[in-house]
């Protein structure tokens, strides 16, 4: 399975994912690109689809539901994960609410397309208010292996590092994280993300020292993620 990157508006990504001869559009901001893409590969879209229904992600769809013959996933109707095959190869749909109710992350090969969910660097506000079922979320894609890659709806790259490294001072591998950057290209993996973002890092005992000095709650994983969500 192959995934290629899509920029649009300042910082939007929006993705093809394909095998040889099919593909799905997640969040196709700018559909004419990804359609030229696609054409240029030899490859059908056969699902059009988005991470959750904001409309900096779902823009794209009617102009790109338009120009091909694709069906549309409504991401909005996905309650429990949902196995779709290009070309016989899985692409799973794994509901993890907290952005937003409806929001989903899709696992294909070594990637996971995580919209609004995981960044590279941060995580996504927690609009849907429920914190707890964003821990329960981000912990489903945290048992991944480290190597799986992130392709997420963002690139708040640098903003993000500036918040780390003011909560992690000496934190060296914020640098490193940095030194990767590429704008062109914005990927990381969990493993990357397990050393820098302070989202996840809710295990990182430099963290959790962090918490008990500023008294606050820190007994639990879950009272850490939420410790460290209202920190900003
Ligand atoms: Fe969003």
């Amino acid at each position: 399975m192959f995934i290629k990157q899509f920029r649009y508006s300042r910082d939007n990504l929006g993705y093809l994912v394909f095998s040889d001869t099919q593909g799905i559009a997640i969040d196709a901001g700018n559909p004419g690109d990804i359609f030229d893409f696609a054409r240029g590969q030899g490859v059908s879209i056969k699902y059009v689809t988005n991470t959750h229904f904001h409309h900096d992600h779902t823009g794209g769809n009617t102009v790109l539901l338009e120009k091909t013959n694709a069906r549309f996933i409504d991401c909005r109707r996905v309650m429990e994960n949902r196995v779709i095959t290009l070309d016989g190869e899985k692409i799973e749909i794994i509901p993890t609410p907290g952005h937003t109710e409806d929001s989903v992350c899709f696992k294909a090969g070594d990637f996971l397309v995580t919209g609004d969910t995981l960044f590279n660097g941060t995580v996504g506000n927690c609009f849907s208010g429920d914190l707890s079922s964003f821990f329960i979320s981000l912990k489903k894609l945290l048992a991944f292996p480290g190597e799986t890659k992130i392709y997420s709806g963002h690139d708040y790259v640098q903003e993000s590092m500036k918040e780390a490294a003011s909560l992690e001072v000496d934190n060296p591998d914020i640098e490193a994280y940095l030194q990767k950057y590429e704008p062109g290209l914005v990927v990381s993996t969990l493993a990357d993300e397990l050393l820098v973002n302070p989202y996840i890092r809710f295990n990182a005992p430099g963290m959790i020292s962090l918490l008990e000095k500023r008294k606050m709650p820190f007994k639990t994983e879950e009272q850490r993620f939420i410790s460290i969500m209202e920190i900003y």
